[in-house]
């Protein structure tokens, strides 16, 4: 049977049925030897993707443009507020007609909540949330469960534990809910009390069979666990820095706290304090893997997209 994706955006993981992950995934296994550079290809030549980041990014963005440059196709777009005229008083609205009209897709990253959905209701054009605020960062955990199914072998019957800020993290709220559609999976969510996870994913969690608990330290738990996923606390996030300078420092993996263990670590990166560098050089990283496969999976996102919805 010839498999279809169905969706024309990416706003939420929420949006997706098992099907359309694993239509990505199974997509982003056949370029690894284009992303690698071990073969070219012109799929998307004449193409242009429009980056519009109004908040910073590293990984996201230039995996993006990555992608794109690996299909021979093109980016436009700007990296910060600063530097669109939206600094002039132009609106999110009139700067994405824009882009509309000068690219085939587009990639959005703010800081508000709600954004890409509101531009996606604006434009013909295909649009990819690159992360909301503390909302969503769907092609971040479509790049997550391929690093999960290619070093663990499946997604199903996993036990994973989400560590850090589950309050702000998007990567965390995403993946949890991706984590829905699989079978057997115990996830440990592991932060302070002042960054639990919210009601509204524990309320998501709660309609499935995914078995969840919430704990205050990794200890009670590594020896559990497949993956520990570590996140960063969103210190941008806080209304007040006192708030961050006391949790600041929670939860730091160190070599030590691995040894003998059967687990690996994954980060969506930026990492602050958390991961001690001394972990970089053992078996259990796969942070900087998982940063690399961003390139296949957002190949296999643009080019169904792109192919899918043509301009
Ligand atoms: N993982 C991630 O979203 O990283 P950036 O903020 O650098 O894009």
């Amino acid at each position: 049977m010839v498999k279809i994706f169905k969706l024309k955006n990416i706003i939420s993981i929420k949006d997706f049925e098992r099907e359309d992950i694993e239509y990505i995934l199974d997509e982003a296994s056949k370029l690894e030897d284009i992303a690698q550079s071990k073969a070219i290809s012109d799929e998307l030549k004449g193409k242009v993707l429009g980056l519009m980041f109004f908040e910073p990014s590293t990984r996201t963005r230039i995996s993006f443009e990555t992608a794109m440059k690996r299909f021979n196709g093109q980016c436009i777009g700007f990296a910060s507020s600063d530097s669109s005229s939206v600094s002039k008083g132009e609106s999110i609205a009139d700067t994405a007609k824009m882009f509309e009209a000068y690219s085939d897709a587009l990639v959005i990253r703010h800081e508000l909540e709600g954004v890409s959905k509101f531009i996606s209701d604006l434009v013909d054009v295909p649009v990819i949330n690159a992360g909301d605020g503390a909302g969503q960062h769907p092609t971040q955990t479509l790049l997550d469960l391929y690093t999960i199914r290619d070093e663990i072998g499946s997604i199903d019957n996993l036990n994973i534990a989400l560590i850090g800020d589950l309050k702000f993290g998007r990567t965390v709220h995403s993946l949890a809910q991706s984590l829905t559609l699989f079978n057997n999976v115990k996830i440990y969510l592991v932060s302070p009390p002042e960054l639990r996870m919210p009601q509204e994913i524990l309320h998501d969690l709660n309609k499935t069979n995914v078995e969840y608990v919430e704990v205050d330290n990794i200890e009670d738990i590594i020896d559990d666990v497949d993956v520990l996923y570590v996140t960063r606390i969103q210190k941008e996030r806080f209304v007040d820095i006192d708030d961050y300078l006391k949790i600041k420092g929670a939860y730091i993996i160190n070599k030590k706290m691995l040894e003998g263990k059967d687990l690996i670590v994954m980060h969506p990166l930026p990492r602050i304090d958390e991961i001690a560098g001394d972990v970089d050089d053992t078996k259990y990283n796969k942070y900087f893997k998982q940063a690399a496969n961003a390139v296949p999976v957002r190949m296999a996102i643009l080019k169904t997209l792109i192919k899918n919805n043509p301009k």
